[in-house]
């Protein structure tokens, strides 16, 4: 579907300028910790990232040329990647596929829209992606700061969910008991992965800085970064799509409105409707993890299940000095 404005859509030559030989050089200099749940975190440019997820992230960095129309989706895990990538695969493909013949009802979100650092970058270093229809979608959970630079060069728009951090710690944890990546490791108990949490040791982590720095983007210039909650997504999908599609450049026509397609393409992308489709209940991502993981429960406030009244004030204090006079809250 076209953008409704000049999408300078460039496509700029390819180039491979990275060797395994400097990656093991960089990857001795690092800071390395492990993980609640035993896997390898690194710490590049202030940020702790998952060593398997490095090397491809560095791919990326490295090689990826964004284009004018591209989309990236910017997430930390488990803050709504899932759903956001099944909203904006719709939005921009509603004019190609009728909602009832949708690529959704037999392709998982992730299937639709990879991920650059799991997906694209995983196995080869320098892909050829210029066969992609416009616009590419791709999402990241690379911090601002680590994105390839010419995401940042080009008019390419990035769109950034953001959750509470109490819920993300909890399906984060839980999403990674149930996906046992280092299958000898004893996971250590809630206490020690929340401490590790609010010191910032987590896939991603600090979550402050990762969410701080797509803000900041946002109020820096909002027409390249939007910055939008999962929690505002559950309390009003209907003008989150509105906004999300107008961002993308294409925003519904008062006769697509009237024809109720905002309210269609909420129901076909809402967990109930998701999580029950035989393709997000069976199989798995690279034999890693199982699709059916990306939906437990979907809600907001599932912590209070799971966090005592210390660890939420531990959070709540955390926030307040990190996020500070930002004016980036959360409803808690
Ligand atoms: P919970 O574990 O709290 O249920 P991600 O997609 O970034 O990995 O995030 C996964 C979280 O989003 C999980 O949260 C999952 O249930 C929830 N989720 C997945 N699809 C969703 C949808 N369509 N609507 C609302 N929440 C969804």
């Amino acid at each position: 579907m076209e953008r409704k404005e000049d999408p300078k859509c460039s496509c700029a030559e390819v180039v491979d300028d990275s060797s395994k030989d400097e990656f093991q050089e960089l990857l001795q200099t690092l800071e390395h910790r492990m993980n609640w749940d035993g896997q390898g975190l690194v710490k590049y440019k202030g940020f702790w990232l998952l060593q398997l997820l490095f090397r491809p992230s560095l791919s990326a960095h490295n090689n990826f040329r964004a284009k004018a129309t591209d989309v990236i989706l910017s997430t930390m895990p488990k803050s709504g990647t899932t759903w956001l990538k099944a909203l904006t695969f719709s939005i921009a493909n509603r004019n190609v596929f009728p909602i009832d013949q949708t690529p959704l009802l037999t392709s998982t979100p992730h299937m639709l829209v990879p991920f650059l650092e799991f997906d694209v970058y995983w196995e080869q270093e320098n892909p050829n992606l210029e066969n992609i229809p416009c616009p590419r979608i791709f999402a990241t959970h690379m911090p601002f700061e680590i994105l390839p630079d010419s995401i940042h060069e080009s008019d390419c728009r990035i769109i950034y969910i953001c959750r509470n951090p109490l819920d993300q710690f909890v399906s984060h944890r839980l999403f990674f008991l149930e996906n046992k990546i280092e299958k000898e490791a004893d996971p250590l108990d809630i206490d020690e992965a929340f401490n590790m949490f609010c010191q910032g040791i987590h896939p991603c982590g600090p979550f402050w800085d990762h969410m701080l720095g797509y803000w900041n983007a946002h109020l820096e210039n909002p027409r390249k970064v939007l910055f939008i909650k999962y929690e505002d997504l559950k309390e009003d999908i209907t003008s989150q799509v509105k906004k999300i599609a107008e961002f993308m450049g294409f925003p519904f026509s008062q006769e697509e409105e009237e024809q109720g397609l905002i309210d269609q393409i909420s129901g076909l992308c809402s967990f109930e409707s998701l999580s029950n489709l035989a393709v997000n209940k069976t199989g798995n991502l690279k034999g890693i993890v199982e699709n059916s993981t990306f939906f437990r429960k979907g809600q907001v406030g599932d912590w209070t299940n799971y966090l005592t009244p210390a660890m939420v004030e531990r959070i709540k204090k955390l926030m307040d000095s990190k996020f500070g006079n930002s004016g980036l809250t959360f409803k808690i």
